[in-house]
C-alpha cells in the first residue's frame, strides 16, 4: 500500500523561468538576453546568427506576459498551495548589456514586488541568477562564457541581487542547466562553436566557457554567504540518466563515461575540485584551460549547498555513438520498454527514483527537483475544458517514484513542477508544448487572448500539495 514519506516541510512548487515567461524583452529599460535571439523551430538552440530575422517568430518576446500579468498568475499559484515558486532573474532587466557598472533600478523594482507578492501568500521564492539568460551583448562582443571577464560581470550582478532581495530570498541557484554548456553551448554557455576547427576546438571553446562559470558560481557563493550566512545557494544540472543500450561491456562502460561527462559538473561544484578523470579527459582531447592563479581556491571555497536538477526522461546510449560535446541531454536510441510524449521523451518514473538515488550515493549533498514535467499538445473539449489525464498520470508516478526514493534514504527537500503555467518552450520556442496545470491561450502563430484557464490537473496537484503527497 502507498505510504508518503514527504518530511512536513517538504517544498512543493512550481517552476518557470524570466525569458520563458515574463515577455516585456525590452521594457523598462531590459537588453537582450541570448534566449531573446533564438527563434522558434525545432532547431532554436543552435541558431548561432545572432540578428533577429523578420521571417523568424519569436514567442519569448511576448511570452505569456507574465511582466504584466504576474499578480494574477501568482494567485493562480497560491490557490494551487505552492509551497515555493522558481524563476530566475532576467539577468538583462538588472544589467542591460551586462558590463555596466550600475544596474538599472527598474529591472530591480519588478523583482521587488514579484517576491514581496510571492511572500504575502507565503510562497518561498526559489531563484535562479541566470537560466540561459546571459546579455547577448556579452555574447556578441565579448564572446560569451570562453571570456573571463564574464566572471567579474556576473559576479556584480549577483551581489547586486544578493544584496537587494537577500531578506526576499533564501534559495538560490547560479546557473541553470550547467552541464548543458555541452549540449546547449549557445544557450547555456553563451558560446558559438558552429566556427570551431575541430572537435578539439570545440571542446576547448565549452570547457574553457565551463571553467570561467565554476569560477563565477564559487564566487557568488562565497560573496552571497558574507551577504546573508542563511543563503542556500545551489548548483542546477539536468540529470537524464544515460541507461547503455546493451549488457555488452561497451555500452556499459562508454555509458559511464558518458554520465561523467554531466556529473563532472556536479563534481566541481559540490566537492570544490576537479575530479581525477578529467585529467585524462583533458590529456586526450588536447585541453589547455587558461586557469589563473587563485581560481582552483576560489571553487574550492565557493562550493554549492544543495544539488538542483531537472528530470525529464531517461536516455541510451550504444558505444561508438559521438560523446564528444555530449553530456546525455540527447535522448539516444529509442527504449522499447518505455512510452513517449509528441516530442519523443521517453516516459521512465523509475529513472527518476534512480536518479535520487544515484545522486545521493555520490554527494550525500540535499537534492532539490527543481524541474519535472510532461510537455503535450493540450486540447479544449466541447464545452471548452481542459481535460489533461496524461499530465496526471505523469506527475501520479513522478511523485510516487520519489516517495520511494526518500524511502530509500534520499534527503529531497523539494518539488518544484516545470511550467506550472503554460510557457515558451526553451529547446524549440513554441507555446504550444504545454506544461501547465493553467492554460494559456495563446499559440505558436501568436493568436489567442492570453486568457488563463485552469486544466483538470490543477486541482490533482493541489489535492497532492494539500495532503503532502498522501493522496495521489
Ligand atoms: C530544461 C530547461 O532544459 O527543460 C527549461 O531548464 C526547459 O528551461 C525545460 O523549458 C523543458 O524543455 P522544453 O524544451 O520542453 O521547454
Amino acid at each position: 500500500m502507498y505510504q508518503s514519506n514527504f518530511p512536513e516541510n517538504f517544498l512543493w512548487g512550481g517552476a518557470i523561468a524570466a525569458n520563458q515567461a515574463e515577455g516585456a524583452y525590452l521594457e523598462d529599460g531590459k537588453g537582450m538576453s541570448i534566449a531573446d535571439a533564438l527563434p522558434m523551430g525545432k532547431d532554436r538552440v543552435y541558431h548561432f546568427s545572432l540578428e533577429l530575422d523578420p521571417e523568424k517568430h519569436y514567442p519569448n518576446h511576448e511570452g505569456i506576459d507574465f511582466y504584466h500579468r504576474y499578480e494574477e498568475d501568482i494567485a493562480l499559484m497560491a490557490e494551487l498551495g505552492l509551497k515555493c515558486f522558481r524563476t530566475s532573474i532576467a539577468w538583462t532587466r538588472i544589467f542591460p548589456k551586462g558590463d555596466e557598472l550600475e544596474p538599472n533600478e527598474a529591472g530591480l523594482q519588478f523583482y521587488d514586488r514579484l517576491f514581496a507578492l510571492l511572500k504575502s501568500y507565503n510562497i518561498e521564492p526559489i531563484i535562479t541568477i541566470s537560466h540561459f539568460e546571459t546579455p547577448l551583448y556579452l555574447v556578441k562582443e565579448y564572446g560569451g562564457w570562453k571570456n573571463r571577464q564574464l566572471i567579474d560581470f556576473y559576479e556584480r550582478y549577483a551581489k547586486v541581487v544578493f544584496e537587494r532581495y537577500k531578506d526576499q530570498v533564501t534559495y538560490w541557484m547560479t546557473f541553470n542547466e550547467i552541464n548543458h554548456a555541452h549540449t546547449l553551448p549557445l544557450i547555456a554557455a553563451g558560446v558559438d562553436i558552429s566556427q570551431a576547427k575541430d572537435e578539439t576546438e570545440k571542446l576547448n571553446i565549452i570547457y574553457q566557457a565551463s571553467h570561467n562559470m565554476f569560477v563565477a558560481s564559487a564566487k557568488a557563493v562565497i560573496a552571497g554567504k558574507k551577504i546573508n550566512p542563511d543563503f542556500q545557494i545551489g548548483c542546477m544540472l539536468s540529470l537524464s540518466p544515460i541507461y547503455p543500450a546493451s549488457t555488452n561491456p561497451e555500452d556499459v562502460f562508454e555509458s559511464y563515461q558518458l554520465r561523467r561527462r554531466s556529473l563532472f559538473y556536479s563534481d566541481v561544484q559540490l566537492r570544490g575540485e576537479y575530479p581525477g578523470y578529467f585529467n585524462r579527459i583533458v590529456k586526450e582531447n588536447d585541453i589547455y584551460l587558461d586557469i589563473q592563479p587563485g581560481d582552483l581556491e576560489t571553487i574550492k571555497e565557493g562550493t554549492c549547498d544543495y544539488l538542483g536538477f531537472s528530470y525529464y526522461r531517461s536516455s541510451l546510449h550504444r558505444a561508438g555513438t559521438k560523446i564528444l560535446g555530449n553530456t546525455g541531454g540527447l535522448i539516444g536510441e529509442k527504449n522499447p520498454y518505455l512510452k513517449e510524449t509528441a516530442w519523443g521523451w521517453p516516459i521512465d518514473p523509475l529513472g527518476f527514483r534512480y536518479v535520487c538515488n544515484e545522486l545521493t550515493d555520490r554527494y550525500q549533498k540535499p537534492l532539490f527537483v527543481v524541474e519535472n514535467g510532461i510537455g503535450l499538445f493540450d486540447q479544449a473539449d466541447e464545452v471548452g475544458e481542459f481535460n489533461d489525464p496524461d499530465r496526471m498520470e505523469y506527475l501520479k508516478e513522478h511523485v510516487m517514484a520519489m516517495n520511494e526514493a526518500i524511502e530509500d534514504g534520499c534527503d529531497i527537500i523539494g518539488y518544484t513542477w516545470w511550467g506550472p503555467i503554460d510557457i515558451v518552450s526553451a529547446g524549440t520556442g513554441e507555446m504550444d508544448k504545454r506544461y501547465g496545470f493553467v492554460y494559456v491561450d495563446r499559440n505558436n502563430d501568436g493568436e489567442g487572448t492570453l486568457e488563463r484557464k485552469k486544466k483538470a490537473s490543477f486541482d490533482y496537484y493541489k489535492q497532492i500539495i494539500e495532503t503532502n503527497g498522501a493522496n495521489l
